[in-house]
């Protein structure tokens, strides 16, 4: 039997499968984001540890046998952040996350210092890591003098459940800190963020192992064997083995808190300046490349909270087809942008409002804006020679019929709707921790899920709906142009 874990950012889910990868059982639980300041999103990383030990005491329940019989776990988990421990492993502040953006001066120092766009591959983002801990060099000396390990998120609920410190290439690529072509830490660019490799966790690939399950948990959980921790990887990488999505021409596009349109590549091909982000796959030998958008359904979940609705709600109340483009304009950067603007700044916008304006309407408007967000990154992708045929959806969004016609629409290409529940990367998860145990090759491990059903785009609307994304196209620079 196999655990992955999906340490999200709303919520840890954690699946039970067995060694085919056929899933048992599922259970999650939740957790917050603080936002003290605009731009600012951090997490308490022992939510991430209480989350975990909640869905494993309901397994224990539901599964005692299965469970005891666990042979490996796998971890995927939400990019960027970090969590700073200290010489006796001790957390000292709160995870700064992966849409906190306070480090953009740090960000663009870093991004316009030589080598690291060109040893990194990427833009150095502020929401990466480098910028972070710089952020805390700058403003919180005392912390950053007692830095014994930077840990990605997945990386430190590890670190809690084998003792070690390990990470993992696909995670770490997103660090600024990573030769993602080499795969490896870039000593250069440490240096030239005052940062030392010893203050990296070494790094295996995503199926390697990564430590033993400690004995007192082994214990508690129930468990006889030993129990291997396979390296996991970024949220975006096992979602991609979770859904088969690791050969030229593979993609998929994920409606999550963030939004991510990503293109499997089997070659190392950056191109930073699209704002495309260019990351090693949790398989060895494998990258990808992909468009994010900061807020997906984060958007509608705003909203939602913000009309004293819920998301569900809200997207019922415009049925399960489209008509075409409403008269309002929804600009989607509530936490700033990545792809294509690399904007930290930029905030959301409604334009176009008037006295009739309804909450169906505010929630099309939304949907669209992500829809146009989404399209901006397939833009994006496509200027870097990838080329997305079709792609399967994926993420809580993909719930809405409604939305993913738009979005089939918009990007005028087919989507997949996988048939079985939304297991992602919880599954790609637990498919690592298969292959590192078993030895089985990734491919016949993460075969691609069964579809339900192929959303078309809408032909006759796609007119009006390319009308509509040249009026958003336009807009970014002219609110920009007025935005301090
Ligand atoms: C990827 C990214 C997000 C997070 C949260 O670069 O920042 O997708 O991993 O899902």
């Amino acid at each position: 039997m196999y655990l992955g874990l999906d340490l999200g950012t709303s919520g840890l889910r954690t699946v039970l499968a067995d060694a085919s990868g056929q899933i048992l059982a599922s259970e999650e639980a939740h957790y917050d984001v603080s936002h003290l300041h605009s731009g600012w999103s951090e997490q308490d990383p022992q939510e991430w540890i209480n989350a975990c030990e909640k869905t494993i005491t309901a397994l224990r329940k539901s599964h005692p046998k299965e469970l005891a019989a666990l042979k490996g776990i796998g971890i995927s988990g939400h990019m960027h952040g970090a969590t700073l421990v200290d010489a006796s492993g001790e957390v000292m502040r709160p995870c700064m996350l992966w849409n906190d953006t306070r480090s953009a001066k740090e960000a663009a120092e870093f991004d316009a210092t030589e080598g690291f766009r060109e040893i990194s591959g990427n833009i150095v983002f502020p929401g990466f890591t480098a910028p972070k801990v710089a952020w805390v060099a700058n403003n919180e000396p005392e912390v950053f003098a007692k830095i014994h390990k930077v840990l990605l998120p997945k990386d430190y609920l590890r670190y809690w459940l084998t003792g070690e410190y390990f990470g993992d290439m696909s995670d770490a690529a997103g660090t600024s800190w990573f030769d993602v072509g080499a795969r490896d830490w870039s000593d250069e660019l440490l240096a030239k963020s005052g940062m030392r490799r010893d203050q990296m966790p070494d790094l295996v690939e995503g199926s390697a192992p990564a430590g033993m399950l400690r004995a007192a948990l082994a214990s508690d959980w129930g468990i006889e064997g030993p129990v291997v921790c396979v390296g996991g990887g970024g949220d975006n990488a096992v979602a991609a083995c979770g859904v088969g999505c690791f050969s030229e021409g593979d993609g998929f596009v994920s409606l999550g808190t963030s939004g991510v349109l990503l293109a499997a590549k089997d070659r190392f091909s950056p191109k930073p300046e699209s704002a495309v982000h260019t990351f090693c796959h949790a398989i060895p030998d494998t990258w990808y490349q992909m468009g994010v958008i900061l807020a997906a359904t984060d958007c509608m979940n705003w909203l939602a909270k913000t009309l004293g609705s819920k998301p569900a709600e809200l997207s019922a109340q415009l049925g399960d087809t489209i008509s075409g483009p409403g008269s309002i304009q929804f600009l989607p950067y509530l936490s700033g942008e990545r792809t294509p603007h690399n904007d930290s700044t930029i905030r959301a916008s409604f334009i176009g409002l008037s006295v009739g304006t309804t909450h169906a309407d505010l929630t099309q408007a939304v949907m669209e804006g992500v829809a146009f967000a989404l399209r901006d990154n397939l833009e994006a992708l496509k200027s870097t020679g990838t080329d997305l045929k079709r792609v399967l959806a994926i993420g809580g969004g993909s719930a809405s019929p409604y939305w993913v016609e738009m979005l089939a629409t918009v990007l005028d290409m087919p989507i997949d709707l996988p048939e079985a529940g939304d297991f992602g990367a919880a599954l790609g998860a637990a498919r690592l921790a298969i292959v590192g145990d078993t030895g089985a090759a990734p491919k016949d491990i993460m075969t691609g899920p069964k579809v339900a059903k192929t959303v078309n785009p809408r032909k006759e609307l796609s007119a009006a709906y390319n009308e509509a994304y040249e009026t958003y196209r336009a807009l970014y620079p002219a609110i920009k142009a007025i935005t301090k």
